[in-house]
């Protein structure tokens, strides 16, 4: 069983999803830990009504982004981390975090990436009258929503959409396949284990 430990920065929907849908069934991976940017997160809650650990940071009590990332990476030590699951972290991983968690760390992001990387994903599709966007689940690198895809799913935009209504379905498909992926990677995982343990 992989140890995840999930990074957010505001309400944790995609954090509890992904908490529960591995309490449903064994998708191979738990979430042992949350960790979050802000200290005030309403993820914070969610963590405490799961019964999953948190710890916070907070960026301004660091020097250095490479320091910030040091306290975290210690925390990760601890609680012996495999992977790390960005859910709505409104933060570039530096390469503190990078380098150790190299092809460990994925991200979830409301477009069909390339398309509308970056902040307000869904605000941006609006704003350019497409007739449809998504939901992607990437690797993580030093840019910004630009890591290898994984998946994606289609959410059409209806002429009808607000925000609210679009951010509501995208959100909907978000929590069935961000744990969905994570199984699918963690598969994955233990077969390339079992394959260096062959060779
Ligand atoms: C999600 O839309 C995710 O794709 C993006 O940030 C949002 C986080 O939502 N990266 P939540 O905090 O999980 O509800």
């Amino acid at each position: 069983m992989k140890r995840v430990a999930v990074f957010a920065s505001g309400s944790g929907s995609n954090f509890e999803s992904l908490v529960e849908a591995s309490r449903q069934s064994n998708l191979g991976y738990e979430v042992v830990l949350l960790v979050t940017d802000r200290l005030d997160a309403y993820a914070l809650e969610r963590a405490s009504r799961l019964n999953i650990p948190t710890k916070s940071f907070a960026p301004k009590a660091y020097a250095t982004k490479g320091e910030y990332e040091i306290a975290i990476l210690t925390i990760l030590k601890q609680f012996k981390i495999d992977w790390i699951a960005l859910a709505g972290y409104m933060r570039l991983v530096g390469s503190t975090l990078l380098e150790p968690y190299q092809q460990r760390i994925v991200n979830i992001h409301p477009s069909l990436l390339p398309h509308f990387p970056g902040k307000d994903a869904i605000g941006q599709a609006l704003k350019a009258e497409v007739a449809q966007t998504g939901v992607t689940v990437h690797y993580i690198d030093e840019g910004i929503d630009t890591g290898p895809v994984i998946s994606q799913e289609i959410v059409a935009v209806r002429p009808e959409d607000t925000y609210e209504t679009l951010q509501k379905r995208i959100k909907q498909v978000e929590h069935h396949i961000y744990p969905k992926t994570l199984a699918k990677i963690m598969r994955e995982d233990e077969l390339n284990v079992s394959k260096t343990r062959v060779n």
